[in-house]
C-alpha cells in the first residue's frame, strides 16, 4: 500500500504562535501544510486571510495547500497567490462559474483544486477534470476541525478515483474532514493519496506531531 501525504490543518494549531507551529509540523513530517480561509459567509467560522499566508510563508518551504472556503471567490485568488500559495482550492458551490475561476487560478501559476461538500455529488468534475490538479473531498460540513468524518463520503472518494485515472491526468485526491487513525485507512483504499487531519495531527502538543504524522502514514 503506498503512503499517502499528510497536510495538517493549521486550523487545530495554536494561533498564539503561528509560525512556531508551521515550523514544528514541517520538522515533524508534514507533507504539505493545509490552510483553511473562512469567510463567516460561505461557512460559519473566520479563519485567516492573505497577510497572515504571506507571514507564514518563510517559516517553510513545504507546500501551502489553501483551501478557500470563501464567497465571492474571485477576487481574492490574486491576494492568496502573491501570498505563497501552492495550491489554491475553491468551492463550486460558492460561486456560479467554477470553470472561470479554476482558469483563474491556473493563470496565477498555481495549482488549482475543486472541494466537494458531503451534499454535492462526484458528478459535479465531469467539465473540470480537464484542468484541475486536485480534487478535495469533504468528509465532514466545512467550517470547524473536530468533526466527525462522515462514511459517506467513502464512495465518492471511490468515483472520483475512477474518474482521475480514466482522465490519465495527474491529479490529486484529498480527503479533508475527521481524518484520524480510525478512518484514514479507508479513504486511502478508497483512493485518496492526501490526508488532511487538523486535530490528529495536533493533539498532545508539540512533542507528539512527529508520532502523529507518523501513525498516520502507518495508516493507523
Ligand atoms: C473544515 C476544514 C478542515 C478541518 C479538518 O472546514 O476544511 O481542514 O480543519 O480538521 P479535522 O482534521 O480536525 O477534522
Ligand atoms: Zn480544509
Amino acid at each position: 500500500q503506498m503512503t499517502p501525504l499528510i497536510s495538517p490543518s493549521i486550523l487545530s494549531a495554536d494561533f498564539a504562535k503561528l509560525g512556531e507551529e508551521v515550523r514544528a509540523i514541517d520538522a515533524a513530517g508534514a507533507d504539505w501544510i493545509h490552510v483553511d480561509v473562512m469567510d463567516g459567509h460561505f461557512v460559519p467560522n473566520i479563519t485567516i486571510g492573505p497577510m497572515v499566508v504571506k507571514a507564514l510563508r518563510p517559516h517553510t518551504a513545504k507546500p501551502f495547500d489553501v483551501h478557500l472556503m470563501i464567497s465571492p471567490v474571485d477576487g481574492y485568488l490574486q491576494a492568496f497567490a502573491d501570498a505563497g500559495a501552492d495550491i489554491i482550492t475553491v468551492h463550486p458551490e460558492a460561486g456560479p462559474h467554477i470553470h472561470r475561476t479554476v482558469q483563474a487560478i491556473k493563470a496565477l501559476g498555481k495549482k488549482a483544486g475543486v472541494s466537494l461538500n458531503p451534499g454535492t455529488p462526484a458528478k459535479m468534475l465531469d467539465y473540470l477534470i480537464d484542468d484541475v490538479d486536485l480534487v478535495l473531498v469533504m468528509s465532514v460540513n466545512p467550517g470547524f476541525g473536530g468533526q466527525s468524518f462522515i462514511a459517506s463520503q467513502l464512495r465518492k472518494i471511490e468515483a472520483i478515483r475512477k474518474a482521475i485515472d480514466k482522465s490519465g491526468r495527474d491529479i490529486h485526491l484529498e480527503v479533508d474532514g475527521g481524518v484520524d487513525l480510525t478512518t484514514i485507512r479507508s479513504c486511502v483504499d478508497a483512493g485518496a493519496d492526501v490526508l488532511v487531519a487538523g486535530t490528529a495531527t495536533f493533539r498532545g502538543g508539540p512533542s507528539q506531531y512527529a508520532a502523529n504524522i507518523a501513525a498516520l502514514k502507518g495508516l493507523g
